[in-house]
């Protein structure tokens, strides 16, 4: 085969490795699973974040593994958690839930915020 399809055909794959989707998840277990595994605790309860404790996480989480990344393996202060303690579905549902939850309203759009 020619260098230059190996070449080509191996970042295809490296690509594809990296833009991995995320595996399916229920965002009504995911919900129970982010409070039980005390992610809100840092995060806030939509992950809004928290002051000095954790950044926010929601909306727009990070892809999927960026996000299992740094769940598993966190870069600076935030606790690892295994797959032992939190196992890929149950990862899985956190994802979803966090991905389902919108945006607030823009400031402007809030008129009891544009009365001065
Ligand atoms: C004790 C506080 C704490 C808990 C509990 C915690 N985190 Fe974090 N988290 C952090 C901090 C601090 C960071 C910033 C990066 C670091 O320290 O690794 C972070 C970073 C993150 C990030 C990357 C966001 C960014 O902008 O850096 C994600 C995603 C995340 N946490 C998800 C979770 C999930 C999901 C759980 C529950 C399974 C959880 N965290 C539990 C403190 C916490």
């Amino acid at each position: 085969m020619n260098k230059t399809i190996v070449a080509v055909a191996t970042l295809l794959l490296a690509g594809q490795a990296w833009a991995q989707t995320a595996p399916a998840g229920s965002v009504e277990r995911g919900q129970k699973i982010f409070m039980r595994q005390m992610c809100f605790n840092c995060h806030g309860t939509v992950g809004q974040g928290g002051g000095v404790a954790g950044p926010k996480i929601a909306p727009a989480p990070f892809p999927w593994s960026a996000f299992a990344q740094q769940v598993r393996r966190p870069r600076a202060e935030m606790p690892p958690f295994t797959e032992k303690n939190l196992p890929e579905q149950d990862l899985a549902d956190i994802y979803a839930y966090l991905a389902s939850i919108k945006a607030g309203p823009a400031a402007k759009d809030i008129p009891l915020l544009s009365v001065f």
